[in-house]
Protein backbone atom coordinates (compact mmCIF):
# COMPACT_ATOMS: atom_id res chain seq x y z
CA UNK A 1 0.00 0.00 0.00
CA UNK A 2 1.42 3.34 -0.93
CA UNK A 3 2.21 6.10 1.33
CA UNK A 4 -1.32 8.37 0.32
CA UNK A 5 -3.18 5.42 0.05
CA UNK A 6 -2.92 4.71 3.97
CA UNK A 7 -3.08 8.34 4.40
CA UNK A 8 -6.52 8.31 2.32
CA UNK A 9 -7.74 5.42 4.00
CA UNK A 10 -7.35 6.74 7.66
CA UNK A 11 -8.98 9.71 7.18
CA UNK A 12 -11.97 8.01 5.61
CA UNK A 13 -11.19 6.10 9.21
CA UNK A 14 -11.60 8.70 11.16
CA UNK A 15 -14.88 10.22 9.02
CA UNK A 16 -17.00 7.07 9.87
CA UNK A 17 -15.62 7.11 13.77
CA UNK A 18 -16.76 10.42 13.81
CA UNK A 19 -20.55 9.16 11.74
CA UNK A 20 -23.40 8.34 14.76
CA UNK A 21 -24.37 4.80 14.26
CA UNK A 22 -28.05 3.33 15.09
CA UNK A 23 -29.26 -0.10 14.81
CA UNK A 24 -33.23 -0.33 15.05
CA UNK A 25 -34.85 -3.78 15.71
CA UNK A 26 -38.67 -3.87 14.95
CA UNK A 27 -41.20 -6.03 16.55
CA UNK A 28 -44.84 -6.90 16.15
CA UNK A 29 -47.24 -5.67 13.21
CA UNK A 30 -46.28 -3.35 9.70
CA UNK A 31 -47.52 -0.74 11.91
CA UNK A 32 -44.08 -0.93 13.79
CA UNK A 33 -42.15 -1.83 10.64
CA UNK A 34 -43.57 1.92 8.97
CA UNK A 35 -42.95 3.84 12.52
CA UNK A 36 -38.71 2.22 12.90
CA UNK A 37 -38.53 3.75 8.91
CA UNK A 38 -39.98 7.06 10.12
CA UNK A 39 -37.76 6.98 13.09
CA UNK A 40 -34.80 6.06 10.77
CA UNK A 41 -35.40 9.26 8.67
CA UNK A 42 -36.07 11.48 11.90
CA UNK A 43 -32.59 10.07 13.20
CA UNK A 44 -31.18 10.54 10.30
CA UNK A 45 -31.43 13.99 9.66
CA UNK A 46 -29.89 14.10 13.14
CA UNK A 47 -26.71 12.75 11.92
CA UNK A 48 -26.96 8.97 12.53
CA UNK A 49 -26.84 6.38 9.65
CA UNK A 50 -28.41 2.99 10.00
CA UNK A 51 -26.55 -0.14 10.74
CA UNK A 52 -26.83 -3.64 10.51
CA UNK A 53 -24.44 -4.38 13.20
CA UNK A 54 -25.39 -3.86 16.80
CA UNK A 55 -21.73 -3.74 18.36
CA UNK A 56 -21.28 -0.69 16.08
CA UNK A 57 -24.30 0.96 16.56
CA UNK A 58 -24.07 4.43 19.18
CA UNK A 59 -27.62 4.08 19.69
CA UNK A 60 -29.89 0.70 19.93
CA UNK A 61 -33.47 1.42 19.66
CA UNK A 62 -36.25 -1.05 19.85
CA UNK A 63 -39.68 -0.44 18.28
CA UNK A 64 -41.22 -3.07 20.42
CA UNK A 65 -44.78 -5.06 20.82
CA UNK A 66 -46.99 -5.59 23.72
CA UNK A 67 -49.45 -8.34 21.68
CA UNK A 68 -48.80 -10.99 23.48
CA UNK A 69 -46.88 -11.93 26.87
CA UNK A 70 -44.07 -13.44 24.66
CA UNK A 71 -43.60 -10.20 22.15
CA UNK A 72 -43.27 -8.00 25.44
CA UNK A 73 -40.95 -10.49 27.44
CA UNK A 74 -38.94 -10.62 23.88
CA UNK A 75 -37.63 -7.21 24.64
CA UNK A 76 -36.44 -7.89 27.78
CA UNK A 77 -34.03 -10.44 27.38
CA UNK A 78 -32.82 -8.12 24.18
CA UNK A 79 -32.46 -5.39 26.63
CA UNK A 80 -29.98 -7.83 28.83
CA UNK A 81 -27.93 -8.57 26.19
CA UNK A 82 -27.41 -5.04 25.13
CA UNK A 83 -27.00 -3.94 28.42
CA UNK A 84 -23.50 -6.32 28.17
CA UNK A 85 -22.83 -4.82 25.23
CA UNK A 86 -22.83 -0.96 26.39
CA UNK A 87 -20.72 -2.04 29.30
CA UNK A 88 -18.56 -3.70 26.77
CA UNK A 89 -18.13 -0.79 24.60
CA UNK A 90 -18.48 1.54 27.73
CA UNK A 91 -14.93 -0.04 28.58
CA UNK A 92 -13.63 0.15 25.29
CA UNK A 93 -14.30 4.52 25.83
CA UNK A 94 -17.13 3.78 23.19
CA UNK A 95 -20.44 5.56 24.67
CA UNK A 96 -24.00 3.74 23.46
CA UNK A 97 -27.35 4.82 24.15
CA UNK A 98 -30.32 2.14 24.50
CA UNK A 99 -34.13 3.56 23.68
CA UNK A 100 -37.43 1.21 23.93
CA UNK A 101 -40.27 2.77 21.47
CA UNK A 102 -43.18 0.94 20.34
CA UNK A 103 -46.10 -0.80 22.42
CA UNK A 104 -44.44 -1.98 25.31
CA UNK A 105 -42.89 1.62 26.02
CA UNK A 106 -46.54 3.19 25.95
CA UNK A 107 -47.89 0.19 28.40
CA UNK A 108 -45.19 -0.14 30.89
CA UNK A 109 -43.31 3.41 30.48
CA UNK A 110 -41.10 4.41 33.90
CA UNK A 111 -41.55 0.46 34.43
CA UNK A 112 -38.45 -0.03 31.77
CA UNK A 113 -36.27 1.90 33.40
CA UNK A 114 -36.61 0.04 36.57
CA UNK A 115 -36.57 -3.52 35.22
CA UNK A 116 -33.73 -2.05 32.98
CA UNK A 117 -31.20 -0.13 34.39
CA UNK A 118 -29.09 0.43 30.84
CA UNK A 119 -32.33 1.87 28.93
CA UNK A 120 -31.74 5.46 28.41
CA UNK A 121 -35.00 6.71 26.53
CA UNK A 122 -38.14 5.51 26.47
CA UNK A 123 -40.86 6.55 24.08
CA UNK A 124 -44.46 6.36 22.70
CA UNK A 125 -45.71 5.20 19.62
CA UNK A 126 -47.64 8.79 19.24
CA UNK A 127 -44.19 11.14 20.16
CA UNK A 128 -41.11 9.25 18.47
CA UNK A 129 -40.99 12.87 16.47
CA UNK A 130 -39.53 14.10 19.61
CA UNK A 131 -36.60 11.41 19.80
CA UNK A 132 -33.52 13.71 18.67
CA UNK A 133 -34.90 15.94 22.04
CA UNK A 134 -34.86 12.94 24.17
CA UNK A 135 -31.47 11.84 22.84
CA UNK A 136 -29.91 15.26 23.55
CA UNK A 137 -31.34 15.17 27.35
CA UNK A 138 -29.94 11.48 27.45
CA UNK A 139 -26.93 12.45 26.09
CA UNK A 140 -26.89 14.46 29.02
CA UNK A 141 -27.14 11.70 31.41
CA UNK A 142 -30.89 12.14 32.32
CA UNK A 143 -33.45 9.05 31.61
CA UNK A 144 -35.80 9.47 29.46
CA UNK A 145 -39.25 8.69 29.40
CA UNK A 146 -41.85 10.50 26.85
CA UNK A 147 -44.96 8.54 27.05
CA UNK A 148 -47.89 11.38 26.80
CA UNK A 149 -49.84 11.25 23.87
CA UNK A 150 -48.73 14.58 22.13
CA UNK A 151 -51.30 16.93 21.68
CA UNK A 152 -48.98 18.21 18.10
CA UNK A 153 -49.40 15.62 15.44
CA UNK A 154 -46.05 13.60 15.12
CA UNK A 155 -46.67 13.64 10.94
CA UNK A 156 -46.00 17.57 11.14
CA UNK A 157 -43.01 17.07 12.40
CA UNK A 158 -41.26 13.99 10.91
CA UNK A 159 -38.86 15.08 8.00
CA UNK A 160 -40.52 14.71 4.58
CA UNK A 161 -38.18 14.43 1.89
CA UNK A 162 -36.56 10.86 2.52
CA UNK A 163 -39.91 9.12 2.62
CA UNK A 164 -39.25 5.95 -0.18
CA UNK A 165 -35.79 7.53 -1.12
CA UNK A 166 -34.46 4.40 -0.89
CA UNK A 167 -33.13 2.73 -3.63
CA UNK A 168 -35.57 0.60 -5.34
CA UNK A 169 -37.79 0.50 -2.98
CA UNK A 170 -40.47 -1.01 -4.63
CA UNK A 171 -43.79 -1.28 -2.25
CA UNK A 172 -43.83 0.90 0.47
CA UNK A 173 -46.46 0.91 3.74
CA UNK A 174 -48.01 4.04 4.62
CA UNK A 175 -49.82 4.84 7.76
CA UNK A 176 -53.28 6.48 7.18
CA UNK A 177 -54.64 5.41 10.58
CA UNK A 178 -53.97 4.70 13.75
CA UNK A 179 -55.68 3.27 17.31
CA UNK A 180 -58.65 1.50 18.12
CA UNK A 181 -61.84 2.32 19.81
CA UNK A 182 -62.65 -1.31 18.64
CA UNK A 183 -61.44 -2.34 22.78
CA UNK A 184 -62.02 -6.47 22.05
CA UNK A 185 -61.83 -7.78 25.43
CA UNK A 186 -57.91 -9.78 24.60
CA UNK A 187 -56.28 -6.84 22.79
CA UNK A 188 -53.77 -4.25 24.46
CA UNK A 189 -53.78 -2.29 20.90
CA UNK A 190 -56.76 0.64 22.39
CA UNK A 191 -54.48 1.14 25.30
CA UNK A 192 -50.79 0.85 23.31
CA UNK A 193 -52.20 3.23 20.70
CA UNK A 194 -55.06 5.30 21.68
CA UNK A 195 -58.11 6.37 20.32
CA UNK A 196 -58.83 5.70 16.41
CA UNK A 197 -57.61 8.68 14.81
CA UNK A 198 -57.66 9.39 10.63
CA UNK A 199 -54.54 11.34 9.27
CA UNK A 200 -55.96 13.83 6.34
CA UNK A 201 -56.36 13.56 3.17
CA UNK A 202 -53.73 16.01 2.35
CA UNK A 203 -50.99 14.19 4.40
CA UNK A 204 -51.85 11.24 2.47
CA UNK A 205 -52.22 12.05 -0.96
CA UNK A 206 -48.50 14.11 -0.54
CA UNK A 207 -46.94 11.14 1.26
CA UNK A 208 -48.09 8.65 -1.35
CA UNK A 209 -47.25 11.61 -4.61
CA UNK A 210 -43.30 11.49 -2.99
CA UNK A 211 -43.43 7.54 -2.61
CA UNK A 212 -44.78 7.74 -6.47
CA UNK A 213 -42.24 10.08 -7.31
CA UNK A 214 -39.74 8.32 -5.26
CA UNK A 215 -39.91 5.20 -7.75
CA UNK A 216 -42.53 3.23 -5.47
CA UNK A 217 -45.16 1.05 -7.35
CA UNK A 218 -47.01 -0.37 -4.60
CA UNK A 219 -48.44 0.90 -1.51
CA UNK A 220 -50.05 -0.61 1.23
CA UNK A 221 -52.19 1.57 3.17
CA UNK A 222 -52.06 0.26 7.29
CA UNK A 223 -54.18 0.95 10.33
CA UNK A 224 -54.91 -0.67 13.21
CA UNK A 225 -58.79 -0.39 11.59
CA UNK A 226 -57.90 0.95 8.56
CA UNK A 227 -60.80 0.61 7.18
CA UNK A 228 -62.57 2.85 9.94
CA UNK A 229 -59.99 5.30 7.78
CA UNK A 230 -62.73 8.57 7.35
CA UNK A 231 -61.07 11.93 6.15
CA UNK A 232 -62.82 15.11 4.12
CA UNK A 233 -62.49 15.57 0.37
CA UNK A 234 -61.26 19.06 -0.61
CA UNK A 235 -64.84 20.01 -1.46
CA UNK A 236 -65.89 19.26 1.94
CA UNK A 237 -67.45 15.79 1.75
CA UNK A 238 -67.29 13.11 4.37
CA UNK A 239 -64.87 9.83 2.57
CA UNK A 240 -64.25 6.41 3.69
CA UNK A 241 -61.30 4.26 2.59
CA UNK A 242 -63.13 3.18 -0.57
CA UNK A 243 -62.98 7.22 -1.52
CA UNK A 244 -58.85 7.30 -0.37
CA UNK A 245 -58.75 4.24 -2.63
CA UNK A 246 -60.16 5.15 -6.00
CA UNK A 247 -58.16 8.63 -5.18
CA UNK A 248 -55.03 6.68 -4.64
CA UNK A 249 -55.18 4.60 -7.97
CA UNK A 250 -55.14 8.10 -9.98
CA UNK A 251 -51.56 8.62 -8.85
CA UNK A 252 -49.06 8.00 -11.90
CA UNK A 253 -46.47 5.00 -11.09
CA UNK A 254 -48.49 3.24 -8.32
CA UNK A 255 -49.75 0.49 -10.11
CA UNK A 256 -50.85 -1.61 -6.74
CA UNK A 257 -52.51 -0.78 -3.80
CA UNK A 258 -53.29 -2.77 -1.08
CA UNK A 259 -54.53 -2.15 2.59
CA UNK A 260 -54.31 -4.03 6.49
CA UNK A 261 -55.61 -4.67 9.24
CA UNK A 262 -59.48 -4.45 8.52
CA UNK A 263 -62.58 -5.31 10.79
CA UNK A 264 -65.76 -6.75 9.55
CA UNK A 265 -67.82 -4.25 11.08
CA UNK A 266 -65.67 -0.99 9.01
CA UNK A 267 -66.54 -2.47 5.01
CA UNK A 268 -68.89 -0.52 3.45
CA UNK A 269 -70.27 -0.46 0.03
CA UNK A 270 -67.99 2.23 -1.30
CA UNK A 271 -65.13 -0.32 -0.14
CA UNK A 272 -66.95 -3.28 -1.98
CA UNK A 273 -66.82 -0.79 -5.09
CA UNK A 274 -63.40 -0.21 -5.13
CA UNK A 275 -62.79 -3.85 -4.66
CA UNK A 276 -65.16 -4.32 -7.76
CA UNK A 277 -63.71 -1.44 -10.07
CA UNK A 278 -60.98 -1.02 -8.90
CA UNK A 279 -57.97 -2.98 -11.45
CA UNK A 280 -54.99 -1.47 -9.25
CA UNK A 281 -56.48 -2.42 -5.32
CA UNK A 282 -55.36 -6.13 -5.35
CA UNK A 283 -57.84 -9.32 -4.65
CA UNK A 284 -56.37 -10.20 -1.32
CA UNK A 285 -57.94 -8.94 2.02
CA UNK A 286 -56.74 -9.59 5.36
CA UNK A 287 -59.97 -9.61 7.36
CA UNK A 288 -59.48 -11.66 11.29
CA UNK A 289 -62.69 -13.23 12.50
CA UNK A 290 -60.40 -14.33 15.48
CA UNK A 291 -62.98 -17.20 16.29
CA UNK A 292 -66.34 -19.48 14.75
CA UNK A 293 -68.67 -19.15 17.84
CA UNK A 294 -70.76 -16.87 18.50
CA UNK A 295 -70.73 -17.24 22.42
CA UNK A 296 -66.67 -16.22 22.03
CA UNK A 297 -67.05 -13.77 19.23
CA UNK A 298 -69.40 -11.68 21.92
CA UNK A 299 -67.05 -12.36 25.04
CA UNK A 300 -64.49 -10.94 22.89
CA UNK A 301 -66.51 -7.88 22.06
CA UNK A 302 -66.57 -8.66 18.46
CA UNK A 303 -69.59 -6.93 17.51
CA UNK A 304 -70.40 -9.72 14.76
CA UNK A 305 -71.55 -13.32 14.75
CA UNK A 306 -70.27 -16.06 12.62
CA UNK A 307 -72.84 -16.00 10.13
CA UNK A 308 -72.68 -12.38 9.56
CA UNK A 309 -69.34 -12.66 9.03
CA UNK A 310 -69.40 -15.52 6.42
CA UNK A 311 -72.07 -13.24 4.55
CA UNK A 312 -69.60 -10.38 4.39
CA UNK A 313 -67.09 -12.81 2.64
CA UNK A 314 -69.85 -13.72 0.05
CA UNK A 315 -70.66 -10.23 -0.55
CA UNK A 316 -66.77 -9.60 -0.74
CA UNK A 317 -66.13 -12.40 -3.46
CA UNK A 318 -69.41 -11.40 -5.09
CA UNK A 319 -67.65 -8.01 -5.66
CA UNK A 320 -64.62 -9.52 -6.65
CA UNK A 321 -64.18 -13.43 -7.24
CA UNK A 322 -60.94 -13.86 -7.42
CA UNK A 323 -60.24 -12.25 -3.73
CA UNK A 324 -57.99 -14.60 -1.22
CA UNK A 325 -59.07 -13.93 1.84
CA UNK A 326 -56.43 -13.93 5.00
CA UNK A 327 -57.50 -13.80 8.22
CA UNK A 328 -55.97 -14.14 12.30
CA UNK A 329 -57.08 -16.20 15.00
CA UNK A 330 -56.96 -16.41 18.86
CA UNK A 331 -57.78 -20.53 20.43
CA UNK A 332 -58.15 -20.86 24.02
CA UNK A 333 -60.21 -17.25 25.15
CA UNK A 334 -61.66 -17.58 28.05
CA UNK A 335 -64.50 -20.16 28.41
CA UNK A 336 -63.85 -21.24 24.96
CA UNK A 337 -64.92 -24.92 24.86
CA UNK A 338 -63.95 -28.09 22.43
CA UNK A 339 -67.39 -27.53 20.83
CA UNK A 340 -66.35 -23.59 20.51
CA UNK A 341 -63.14 -24.92 18.92
CA UNK A 342 -65.22 -27.10 16.66
CA UNK A 343 -67.21 -23.68 14.94
CA UNK A 344 -63.82 -21.49 15.05
CA UNK A 345 -62.67 -25.02 12.35
CA UNK A 346 -66.40 -25.24 10.99
CA UNK A 347 -65.64 -21.61 10.04
CA UNK A 348 -62.17 -21.95 8.44
CA UNK A 349 -63.44 -24.46 6.25
CA UNK A 350 -66.17 -22.26 4.63
CA UNK A 351 -64.41 -19.76 4.24
CA UNK A 352 -60.71 -21.46 3.37
CA UNK A 353 -58.23 -18.92 3.90
CA UNK A 354 -54.95 -18.56 1.70
CA UNK A 355 -53.52 -16.91 4.52
CA UNK A 356 -53.83 -17.34 7.73
CA UNK A 357 -52.49 -15.93 11.41
CA UNK A 358 -53.11 -17.98 14.40
CA UNK A 359 -52.52 -17.60 17.94
CA UNK A 360 -52.80 -18.82 21.62
CA UNK A 361 -54.76 -16.60 23.97
CA UNK A 362 -52.76 -14.82 25.86
CA UNK A 363 -54.28 -12.75 28.80
CA UNK A 364 -52.26 -9.23 29.07
CA UNK A 365 -52.58 -7.07 31.80
CA UNK A 366 -55.28 -4.24 31.73
CA UNK A 367 -58.01 -6.16 29.17
CA UNK A 368 -61.06 -7.46 30.34
CA UNK A 369 -60.18 -11.31 28.98
CA UNK A 370 -57.24 -11.51 31.86
CA UNK A 371 -59.77 -10.54 34.44
CA UNK A 372 -61.88 -13.89 33.95
CA UNK A 373 -62.03 -17.04 35.70
CA UNK A 374 -62.40 -19.56 33.40
CA UNK A 375 -59.15 -19.41 31.55
CA UNK A 376 -58.20 -22.51 29.51
CA UNK A 377 -55.30 -24.49 30.44
CA UNK A 378 -52.03 -24.13 28.54
CA UNK A 379 -51.73 -27.64 27.27
CA UNK A 380 -55.23 -27.43 25.86
CA UNK A 381 -54.74 -24.12 23.75
CA UNK A 382 -51.51 -26.00 22.38
CA UNK A 383 -53.61 -28.66 21.22
CA UNK A 384 -56.23 -26.73 19.53
CA UNK A 385 -53.26 -24.32 18.01
CA UNK A 386 -51.71 -27.43 16.57
CA UNK A 387 -55.50 -29.05 15.08
CA UNK A 388 -56.25 -25.21 14.01
CA UNK A 389 -52.57 -24.62 12.12
CA UNK A 390 -52.70 -28.02 10.54
CA UNK A 391 -56.29 -26.98 9.37
CA UNK A 392 -54.89 -23.59 8.03
CA UNK A 393 -51.66 -24.91 6.43
CA UNK A 394 -53.74 -27.28 4.33
CA UNK A 395 -55.54 -24.73 2.99
CA UNK A 396 -52.67 -22.44 1.93
CA UNK A 397 -51.39 -25.02 0.32
CA UNK A 398 -54.04 -25.66 -1.80
CA UNK A 399 -54.66 -22.15 -2.33
CA UNK A 400 -50.85 -21.79 -3.94
CA UNK A 401 -51.41 -25.20 -5.77
CA UNK A 402 -54.39 -23.41 -7.67
CA UNK A 403 -52.23 -20.95 -9.05
CA UNK A 404 -49.92 -23.98 -11.17
CA UNK A 405 -50.48 -22.91 -14.98
CA UNK A 406 -52.12 -19.95 -14.19
CA UNK A 407 -50.69 -16.90 -15.89
CA UNK A 408 -50.13 -13.47 -13.51
CA UNK A 409 -48.25 -10.14 -13.79
CA UNK A 410 -46.45 -10.13 -10.79
CA UNK A 411 -44.04 -7.03 -9.59
CA UNK A 412 -40.25 -7.68 -8.92
CA UNK A 413 -39.12 -6.71 -5.98
CA UNK A 414 -35.80 -8.07 -5.06
CA UNK A 415 -32.97 -10.55 -5.90
CA UNK A 416 -33.58 -14.23 -5.29
CA UNK A 417 -31.30 -16.45 -3.85
CA UNK A 418 -29.49 -17.47 -7.25
CA UNK A 419 -28.06 -15.66 -9.66
CA UNK A 420 -30.37 -14.59 -12.53
CA UNK A 421 -33.64 -15.08 -10.03
CA UNK A 422 -35.55 -12.13 -8.63
CA UNK A 423 -38.49 -12.03 -6.82
CA UNK A 424 -41.82 -10.55 -7.45
CA UNK A 425 -45.33 -10.32 -5.71
CA UNK A 426 -48.20 -12.14 -7.07
CA UNK A 427 -51.43 -10.19 -6.69
CA UNK A 428 -52.06 -12.53 -3.54
CA UNK A 429 -48.74 -11.46 -2.12
CA UNK A 430 -47.20 -14.82 -2.62
CA UNK A 431 -43.54 -14.13 -3.15
CA UNK A 432 -42.63 -15.57 -6.74
CA UNK A 433 -39.15 -16.64 -8.02
CA UNK A 434 -38.53 -16.11 -11.52
CA UNK A 435 -35.58 -15.67 -14.02
CA UNK A 436 -34.85 -11.65 -14.45
CA UNK A 437 -32.44 -9.19 -14.43
CA UNK A 438 -31.66 -6.87 -11.33
CA UNK A 439 -32.42 -3.51 -13.73
CA UNK A 440 -35.81 -4.71 -14.38
CA UNK A 441 -36.78 -4.58 -10.66
CA UNK A 442 -39.53 -2.32 -9.89
CA UNK A 443 -41.02 -3.78 -13.39
CA UNK A 444 -44.58 -5.51 -13.71
CA UNK A 445 -43.79 -8.75 -15.63
CA UNK A 446 -46.19 -11.33 -17.02
CA UNK A 447 -45.20 -15.01 -15.59
CA UNK A 448 -46.36 -18.80 -15.58
CA UNK A 449 -46.70 -20.39 -12.36
CA UNK A 450 -45.02 -23.82 -12.41
CA UNK A 451 -44.14 -24.71 -8.97
CA UNK A 452 -46.13 -24.16 -5.83
CA UNK A 453 -45.15 -24.94 -1.92
CA UNK A 454 -47.01 -23.05 0.84
CA UNK A 455 -45.02 -19.84 1.19
CA UNK A 456 -43.27 -19.72 -2.54
CA UNK A 457 -44.48 -20.30 -6.38
CA UNK A 458 -41.93 -21.09 -9.44
CA UNK A 459 -42.88 -19.36 -12.32
CA UNK A 460 -41.78 -19.17 -16.13
CA UNK A 461 -41.58 -15.55 -17.90
CA UNK A 462 -44.24 -14.98 -21.18
CA UNK A 463 -45.11 -12.61 -23.59
N1 LIG B 1 -56.53 -4.66 14.49
C1 LIG B 1 -56.46 -5.98 14.14
C2 LIG B 1 -55.56 -6.86 14.97
C3 LIG B 1 -54.42 -6.33 15.71
S1 LIG B 1 -53.54 -7.47 16.68
C4 LIG B 1 -57.86 -6.57 14.20
O1 LIG B 1 -58.77 -5.98 14.70
O2 LIG B 1 -58.03 -7.68 13.78
C5 LIG B 1 -53.14 -8.79 15.58
C6 LIG B 1 -53.68 -10.10 16.01
O3 LIG B 1 -53.08 -10.53 17.20
C7 LIG B 1 -55.15 -10.11 16.31
O4 LIG B 1 -55.94 -10.18 15.17
C8 LIG B 1 -55.31 -11.32 17.18
O5 LIG B 1 -55.53 -12.48 16.42
C9 LIG B 1 -53.95 -11.41 17.87
N2 LIG B 1 -54.04 -11.04 19.28
C10 LIG B 1 -54.37 -9.85 19.79
N3 LIG B 1 -54.38 -9.90 21.15
C11 LIG B 1 -54.06 -11.17 21.49
C12 LIG B 1 -53.93 -11.86 22.73
N4 LIG B 1 -54.15 -11.26 23.89
N5 LIG B 1 -53.59 -13.17 22.70
C13 LIG B 1 -53.39 -13.80 21.52
N6 LIG B 1 -53.50 -13.21 20.32
C14 LIG B 1 -53.83 -11.90 20.31
FE1 LIG C 1 -57.41 -5.01 18.96
FE2 LIG C 1 -59.93 -5.44 18.38
FE3 LIG C 1 -58.90 -3.04 17.99
FE4 LIG C 1 -58.19 -5.07 16.43
S1 LIG C 1 -60.24 -4.19 16.59
S2 LIG C 1 -56.84 -3.58 17.38
S3 LIG C 1 -58.21 -6.78 17.83
S4 LIG C 1 -59.19 -4.03 19.96
FE1 LIG D 1 -47.83 -5.10 18.60
FE2 LIG D 1 -48.39 -2.59 18.95
FE3 LIG D 1 -48.57 -3.64 16.53
S1 LIG D 1 -48.87 -4.21 20.33
S2 LIG D 1 -49.12 -5.74 16.97
S3 LIG D 1 -46.73 -3.42 17.71
S4 LIG D 1 -49.88 -2.10 17.42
Amino acid sequence: MTEQTTLIRQSAATAADNQRKVFIKTYGCQMNVYDSERMGEALAADGYQPTDNVEDADLILLNTCHIREKAAEKVYSALGRYRDLKAARAAEGRETLIGVAGCVAQAEGEEILRRSPAVDVVIGPQTYHRLPQALVKAKAGERVVDTEYAVEDKFDYLPKKERGARPKNVSAFLTVQEGCDKFCTFCVVPYTRGAEISRSLKQILDEARRLAENGVREITLLGQNVNAWHGESEDGAEWGLGDLLFELASIEGIARLRYTTSHPRDMDDRLMQAHRELGKLMPYLHLPVQAGSDRILKAMNRKHTAEEYLALIERIREARPDIAMSGDFIVGFPGETEEDFQATLALVERVRYAQAFSFKYSPRPGTPGAELTDQVPEDEKAGRLQRLQALLTRHQLEFAQSRIGMEMDILLEKPGRNEGQMIGRSPWLQSVVVAADESEIGQMVRVKITEASANSLAATRIG
